[in-house]
């Protein structure tokens, strides 16, 4: 039999693999209700194929899998996953459970009412709020046993053809509104000492900001949360218990079937938010390191990417212990230009831009956002969904050849960003200027430029992407750069390249159109 889906690392490189075979994911996310209603699939599916996806992450909520305790009905999930396959598309689930963007409003209605088995955080003023205790309560044990059916359900009815191939694990977790759950266990539970563990697993990664932090233990034998981490003890704290909670469900749910799991992160934008104001506990940059100590079971992290900065963001992430997978991002006409950073500069595992159905319409199409409305970070319109499914088309054709250069330096990406019209590049023995057509704001309906670029042998650049001119120079003192051939071009469905035509005399420039396209160039030096 096929093994599993899995991640593989080879080279420096982490490959996300179904059947054996490496794979990204070009996809994107539906708006949260999509998965309840099949009829309403429907246009979803039509979308997706629309969009050139090859893969759908879709939620899967305890309340519809579980309305009674221990009354399972996967009749949605069924459906679901017969029209993925109809649609070959690959599915990641997203397991909405105790927690969905810090609150707890996906959990059965059993567990809502029932306050002595389940818990609720406090504030420091005592007041219950809305999200889910882990302190003094049966919600793990129950949420294991819950979760552990999913698990096994898709193992029975999917282990042969693998339509699913990742879930993630909650989602966005954190505690709103306070930095700290402050009920009584939760208080008990912050008086005892910081585990060894913990202490061990963060001296041996050498993270920089928690040596600092940890240097003046030399001195001291209080080992309690607060002795320990001073000022940010409330959020390491909850980190720590989060991360400890999601490593359990994992744990017993890979007994069953070890698909790749993973966490979601809602990030922390700016240096001036406070815990809390983000869900405090969920695994922002600075936290990654407590959250590696405390799930060693989940695959890796995925950051949801709203910020302008997707570049430093997705920088963050994509580390030797943590590939990077976008389980959400913009809608607008920033997020084809990420696509490129993803892929090309950061080998991202997944792309996926949060409200599928949503992309390319002018108003969200089932929360019934206006795009129109820039305070709405999701803006979307016609040309964003052309582009991205012209991209999706082409870079999965390419797929073979962009994976050849995932975990090597052979290949990078870029974007344009709102403020600069230029930017240099180096790419083996090549220096590279690019410059950007136009400039972009809100005001036009430019869609920013991107690009990859793959050095596929010493002599021989692949030029990917849209709105840019490149100039070459080599790094080979008192050598001089020039084309030997540039042909424009594409790759078929096998990833064969199909020249189109030669380009000399007057076009002989890497300059890409305003539509995706490939160049090939050969250069000699002289
Ligand atoms: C982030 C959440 O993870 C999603 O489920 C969804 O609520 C989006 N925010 C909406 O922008």
């Amino acid at each position: 039999m096929k093994s599993f889906s899995g991640i593989v690392k080879k080279n420096n490189g982490h490959f996300f693999t179904v059947n054996d075979q490496p794979v990204i994911l070009f996809a994107a996310e539906t708006h949260n209700s999509a998965g309840t209603s099949d009829d309403y699939m429907k246009n979803v599916w039509k979308k997706l194929d629309e969009l050139n996806c090859n893969a759908v992450l879709v939620p899967v909520s305890w309340e519809s899998i579980e309305p009674q305790e221990n009354y399972f009905d996967f009749t949605l999930l069924e459906k679901l996953i017969d029209s993925a396959r109809e649609h070959n598309k690959k599915l990641v689930l997203l397991w909405f459970g105790s927690w969905k963007n810090g609150l707890s409003t996906y959990v059965p209605a059993w567990i809502k009412t029932d306050l002595i088995r389940f818990p609720r955080t406090e504030n420091e003023y005592g007041i219950k709020s809305r999200i889910l205790s882990m302190f003094g309560s049966d919600i793990l044990q129950t949420e294991i046993k819950s979760f552990k059916r999913l698990i096994e359900y898709i193992k029975k009815s999917d282990e042969k053809k693998q339509t699913v191939i990742a879930v993630q694990v909650e989602n966005e977790v954190g505690i709103l509104d306070a930095v700290r759950d402050f009920s009584s266990p939760a208080a008990e539970a912050f008086e005892k000492n910081v585990p060894t563990e913990l202490l061990e697993y963060l001296k041996e990664t050498k993270s920089d900001s928690f040596m600092q932090l940890l240097k003046h233990l030399e001195h001291t034998s209080d080992r309690s949360w607060k002795g320990v981490f001073g000022d940010r003890a409330d959020e390491i704290f909850m980190c720590w218990n989060y991360a400890r909670y999601i490593n359990e469900l994992v744990t017993y749910a890979k007994e069953s079937y070890a698909l790749p799991m993973f966490t979601n992160v809602w990030l922390k934008e700016s240096d001036y938010e406070r815990p809390g104001f983000y869900p405090c506990g969920g695994p922002v940059p600075e936290m990654i390191d407590v959250w590696k100590g405390g799930a060693p079971c989940l695959d890796f992290i995925a950051p949801d990417i709203y910020a302008f900065e997707f570049d430093r963001f997705a920088g963050l992430y994509a580390r030797n212990d943590n590939p990077l997978f976008i389980a959400e991002t913009r809608r607008d006409k920033w997020s084809v230009a990420n696509l490129y950073v993803a892929v090309g500069k950061y080998n991202t595992l997944c792309y996926s831009p949060f409200g599928a159905e949503s992309i390319g319409e002018n108003k969200s199409f089932i929360t019934q956002i206006l795009h129109t409305n820039s305070a709405d970070k999701n803006v979307s319109c016609e040309m964003v969904k052309e582009y991205l499914s012209q991209s999706y088309k082409l870079l999965r054709n390419m797929m073979p050849v962009i994976l050849e250069c995932y975990g090597t330096d052979k290949m990078t990406g870029f974007s344009q960003d709102a403020i600069r019209m230029s930017k240099h590049l180096k790419l083996g023995k090549y220096q590279i200027l690019i410059e950007f057509y136009h400039q972009i704001d809100e005001e036009n309906e430019f869609i920013p430029a991107a690009g990859i670029i793959i050095e596929r042998d010493e002599n021989e650049l692949l030029f990917i992407g849209y709105g840019y001119r490149a100039y070459l120079k080599t790094i080979n003192k008192g050598k001089q750069l020039d084309f030997l051939s540039l042909e424009k071009g594409f790759f078929d469905q096998d990833a064969n390249w199909n020249k189109y035509m030669d380009l000399n005399g007057d076009e002989q420039h890497v300059q890409m159109e305003e539509k995706v396209t490939i160049l090939k160039a050969k250069y000699y030096e002289f």
